[in-house]
Formats: structure tokens, sequence, C-alpha cells
């Protein structure tokens, strides 16, 4: 057992029940210079962190740096449990620091021989003070973004789009939402002719999984719509993509349906007074002997021709079926998360997510608000006119490519096309994959989105 304290004010050490000589160190500590100081003696081991020397949301990210530099140390000397003690800073920063800490707690090791040698030591971390309220969801939220980076950290060989759809059907059964899984038949009495396009080079079927949780007090009457982009590997097709920093970590191009099943596991699990409805089109994107060819001309879902000039762009062709699908629900809101474009991640790094639509402003804004509370930042991209211009077609409806400059944008455009709801695109191609740790936010599947959506949904059950 380790203790962890965050303390605001100088003097509120002295009321905190630890060894004396912890207490003495710490006291001290508290007129120091830094921010975190680690006291280890025969009493065990002590951390402190100062609260407060940021403002606001800003202060909330250091103090979750602050707490995955804790979960590192802890880890390290193998320590089982911890007990963070927020002595008198706020819920949201006392949270935000434990939150930190148990993101941070998080390691793909399914594949490892010696897991049971290597694993994390840290099982158990408790809280207390002010936000002891929320601990509980609050480790839900941790577990569903955990449930994300697993899938995205799943490579194609031990999740096809079959798999994936398992996986979705599993979490229903877990958190308390129905799964329907279409096959490749039902798929295609349905005409979903975007998914299949991108399927023919593939030897596996795809899916189309329909979750839906709809609990007897739902506050809304419309329902609120998650469509996620569940490409489990993107070659790129024909359209091949060079190896390096490219087609080597597109196990990551269904972690836009990782948003979705991290989303529906945590407001299952939350119980929300929400009626959430999640749709996933799952495939692969393979350039085996049938795969379509750049300048094929496809039929989609709602009879929208579309000639395909790059089968890498293929994200858009599986989405537009899906958001065409969604207008049977007559949504409150859709929002849809994918690995869509290059171009966003171009544009923002993997500082934030690219955000485009055509909800309302004030959805707009709440929808940031979430995003900044819980640091998964949102940058708008427009939608003009013109980018719908540039993805008409000259022998088809639409073309599945624009210039290279605007990518994201055009692809949105692309999207649009298939939308007559309240719509926002989430393309999350920057965020989802790091190839270096950072902080809290691990190597691999980082499992954003979840947070950003599962804090918006609260505020709107609480609202
Ligand atoms: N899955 C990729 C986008 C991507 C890029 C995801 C980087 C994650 C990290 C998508 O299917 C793709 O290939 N997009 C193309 C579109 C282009 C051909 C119009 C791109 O962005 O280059
Ligand atoms: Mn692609
Ligand atoms: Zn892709």
């Amino acid at each position: 057992m380790s203790t962890v304290l965050l303390i605001q004010s100088k003097d509120a050490i002295s009321g905190v029940s630890i060894p004396e000589p912890v207490k003495q160190y710490f006291s001290q500590a508290m007129s120091g210079e830094a921010w975190s100081y680690t006291y280890r003696g025969q009493e065990g081991v002590f951390y402190l962190e100062k609260a407060g020397k940021g403002q606001g949301h800003a202060e909330s990210e250091r103090l979750r740096k602050a707490g995955s530099s804790i979960a590192k140390s802890l880890n390290a000397d193998k320590t089982n449990s911890v007990n963070v003690i927020n002595v008198d800073a706020t819920a949201e920063w006392g949270v935000a620091l434990a939150e930190g800490l148990a993101l941070t707690n998080y390691k793909f090791d399914k594949y490892l021989k010696d897991r049971e040698k290597t694993a994390l030591s840290l099982k158990i971390i408790t809280y207390s003070g002010a936000g002891a309220e929320q601990w509980n969801a609050v480790q839900t939220i941790v577990e569903s973004v955990f449930v994300a980076r697993d899938l995205v950290n799943e490579p194609v060989l031990g999740l096809n789009a079959t798999g994936l759809a398992d996986k979705f059907v599993q979490l229903g059964q877990q958190a308390g939402f129905s799964v329907e899984v279409w096959n490749k038949a039902k798929i295609e009495s349905q005409k979903m002719g975007g998914l299949l396009s991108v399927n023919k080079g593939s030897q596996d079927p795809p899916t189309f999984s329909i979750m839906e949780y709809k609990p007897a007090n739902a506050k809304n009457s419309k329902p609120i719509v998650l469509v996620g982009k569940g490409v489990v590997f993107d070659t790129g097709g024909l359209s091949l993509k060079p190896t390096p920093a490219s087609m080597d970590y597109m196990k990551c191009d269904m972690a836009g349906s990782a948003v979705v099943g991290g989303v529906m596991y945590a407001v299952g699990k939350l119980n929300l007074p929400l009626w959430v409805i999640g749709l996933v089109p799952a495939t692969d994107n393979r350039p085996g002997e049938n795969a379509i060819c750049p300048g094929d001309i496809i039929t989609t879902f709602d009879g929208t021709t579309v000639e395909v000039l790059n089968t890498d762009a293929e994200g858009r062709l599986i989405l537009c079926d899906a958001l065409a699908f969604a207008k049977k629900y007559e949504p409150e809101l859709v929002m849809d998360f994918a690995t869509l474009t290059g171009a966003a991640a171009r544009a923002l790094g993997a500082y934030g997510s690219a955000m485009m639509g055509t909800a309302d402003e004030s959805v707009k804004n709440d929808v940031k608000a979430a995003g900044d509370k819980v640091y998964e930042r949102l940058a708008e991209f427009p939608l003009w006119e013109e980018y719908s211009e540039e993805m008409k077609g000259d022998i088809s409806d639409l073309k599945n490519l624009g210039k290279a400059e605007g990518g994201a944008q055009t692809a949105g455009a692309f999207l649009k096309y298939f939308t007559n709801y309240p719509w926002l695109h989430f393309d999350i191609a920057g965020t989802a994959f790091n190839h270096a740790p950072d902080a809290y936010r691990v190597k691999g599947g980082t499992g954003v989105g979840v947070r950003m959506v599962v804090q918006f949904l609260m505020n709107k059950a609480n609202g």
C-alpha cells in the first residue's frame, strides 16, 4: 500500500493522519519549490502532489500527468494498492490526479509468454476526499477506455470483422445492451454496397453491428446514434499503402468502432438514462484477387453511385452506408468516429481531433466543452460548400477522392451527403494511436474519444 496526498494550502497537511516523519517532511515540502515530492522510509512510500500550479482544466491535465508518473513509480516498486487522498483540492482536480494514475495502469500483454511475471503490480486504487462520490464512475470510464485500447491493440490476425462483432456481443452481455450482428448475406440483402465493395478484396466476410441501449428512464425520445469506422486492417487495397509509418500501424483503423464499443460499455455500466445506438460497419481493406479497382463505380445503401478513384479512401465508403442507415432512427444526433484522413493528423498532430458537422452551434459547444474537460480536445473544421462540390462525380453521383489539400474536409463533405439529421464527424486519425507513450496516453491504442463522449452524455443526462 502506498499513499498519494493532493494538497493545496500549506496548513492543510496538519490535519492529515500520516506517520509523524512523513508529516514533517511534507510540511517542509509544502514550502518548497517543487510541485511533487516522494517520501520513502520505514513507514512506506508516500507521494505529495501540490494543487494549484495552474488553473481550471489545464491544472486538471497537469495533475493527470502527475498521476501518470506516480503510477509508473508504483509499478516499478511492485506496489499492489494505492490510496489517493484529496486533502483540500477541488473534486475536479482530485479526480483528475487519480484518473491519470488509473489511465496509465494499462498494459496490452496478452501475447507475452511471461505475462504473469511481468504484469503490472498495481491492482487497487482507492480514493477519498472531495470527488469520492465520482470515483466508481471514473473507474468504470477508465475501464471503458481500456476496452477501446484492447480492441485497437489487437492485430487483425486476432480480430477480423467477425471477431470485432463478437466482441461487441460480449460487451453487450457485460454492460447490458443489445447487439444484432448482420452477416454478409444480410448485408448483401440490404444492399450496403459501400461496405461490400471494400470487402471484395478480402478473404473474411464483413459484419454490420447494431448495438442498442434503451433504458425505461431514457430522457431522450429520439436516439443518439454513434457510428464507428471498423476497418480492422487498412492495406489501402489495390491503392496499396507503403509499410513504414503507414501500413505498419493500420490495425488501428477500427479505432472509431472502438470508441463506439467503449462508450456503449460505459453507458450500460453507468446506467445512463439515455437511449443510445451504436452502428459499426466492419471489414478489412485488402488487395485480394477480386478487390475493387480504381475507377470502379459502386452503389451505396441509399442508391448513391460512387466512383472509387482511390481504394485507400475506404473509410468513407463503409461509413456512408451506416450514416444512410441511421436515417431510419430519426436521431436527435449522430456522432461518427473514424481514423479517416492523414490530412486531419497532419493539421492537428496528436494534440487534438478534428470535428465537423451540421449539428447546432449549442451542441457543438457542449461537445467541445466535454472535450476540454477531459482534455480530448476538438478543433472544428469547416464544411464549406466547395468541399462538397469537389466530391461530385463526373460519371457518378460522387467520387471518393478530392484534392490532397483540405482532405479532412472533403472526406467530411462526402459523409455529409448521406446525412439528413444533426450530425458530427470526428476524425481521430492523429489521436487514436501513439507511436511513443505520452504520459497517461500510453503507447499503442489511446482509447481517445471514449472519455469525451461519455462526459458529453453524462452532462446531457444531468442537464
Ligand atoms: N485509414 C486511413 C487514414 C489514417 C491515416 C488513419 C493515418 C490513421 C493514421 C484512411 O483510410 C486513408 O487511407 N486515407 C487516405 C485518404 C486519401 C486516399 C484520400 C489518406 O488520408 O491518405
Ligand atoms: Mn485507407
Ligand atoms: Zn482507413
